[in-house]
């Protein structure tokens, strides 16, 4: 499938990865749909793309949000071809709603497993659901997971255990999708300074001493030394490269693959 005017719809694009992949694909041409939950980071992004773009409120764990948005992506552009399930929260608090901060299983509440649930898995469900039977055959479905899927991490269980699902979810899909040639890939993102990480390295420099002295950026670039083997941290681009060819004519018969964008991480202590 040529790129230039097809449609694709990222959730959670106001900001971070969602945005840096909306990027990619307006250099190739493609028509974008930006979902978030808020019209403001949602607006921003949209003008900043140099292709024909729109922008929608929709939370997409909500198959009723996701379902009307279709609705005017139909309108507007007659079609949709491509979707990139990016929506997610990964930080341990979140500005639109007080969100259950993670630090291992048994500081994990009822509500709190659901609603890491609901952000990290549900949305990839209900997005789907509501878009598959309005997509065009032929199309491409992209889910963002986590390296934190592939293997544990033990401070993150519930985020862990969705983007687990959001992995098996991905060849579940691509099974039942390949006779519509919807081929459906995910995508496992390492470190990326996002707002996410601007939250987490921020709560590590509360919770431990010996790093009081180090801004939550430096915090994170610690981090990044520590754990990436080629030396760097990975950037929304650096996502969206990958969807963008996902989604293209090269990568026309590859379906139910998982890839980890993360510089090496996961070679090392053997995750
Ligand atoms: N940043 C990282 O290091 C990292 C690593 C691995 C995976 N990821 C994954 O990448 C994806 C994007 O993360 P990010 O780092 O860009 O985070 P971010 O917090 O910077 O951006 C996420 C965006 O998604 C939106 N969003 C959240 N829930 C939503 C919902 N229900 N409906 C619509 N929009 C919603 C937020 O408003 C925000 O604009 C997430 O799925 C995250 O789990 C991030």
């Amino acid at each position: 499938m040529s790129l230039k005017d097809k449609v694709v719809l990222i959730t959670g694009a106001g900001r971070g990865i969602g945005a840096g992949i909306a990027k990619c694909f307006a250099v190739k041409g493609t028509r974008v749909v930006i979902t978030d939950l808020d019209q403001e980071s949602i607006d921003a992004t949209a003008a900043s793309l140099d292709t024909d773009a729109m922008g929608l409120v929709a939370d997409a764990s909500s198959q009723q949000d996701m379902g009307k948005a279709i609705d005017q992506v139909i309108e507007r552009f007659g079609g949709l071809d491509i979707l990139v399930n990016n929506a997610g929260v990964g930080g341990p608090k979140i500005e639109f709603q007080e969100f259950a901060a993670e630090s291992g299983l048994l500081s994990i509440t009822d509500e709190g497993w659901d609603e890491q649930l609901r952000y990290n898995l549900r949305t990839n469900f209900a997005s789907s659901n509501a878009a598959i039977p309005r997509m065009r055959d032929g199309g491409s479905i992209i889910n963002i997971a986590s390296i934190a899927g592939l293997g544990p991490t033990p401070q993150l269980p519930a985020y862990g255990a969705a983007k687990a699902a959001v992995i098996h979810l991905t060849k579940t899909l691509a099974l039942e999708l390949a006779p519509r040639k919807i081929r459906v890939n995910c995508i496992c993102p390492g470190l990326l300074w996002t707002r996410a990480w601007e939250l987490l390295s921020a709560r590590m420099k509360e919770q431990q001493k010996e790093l009081a002295n180090l801004s939550p950026r430096q915090i994170f670039e610690m981090v990044v030394a520590q754990s990436t083997p080629l030396g760097g941290e990975q950037t929304p681009e650096d996502i969206g490269n990958l969807a963008v060819f996902y989604s293209s004519d090269d990568a026309r018969m590859i379906t139910g693959q998982i890839v980890s964008v993360d510089g090496g991480i996961r070679l090392k202590g053997g995750r």
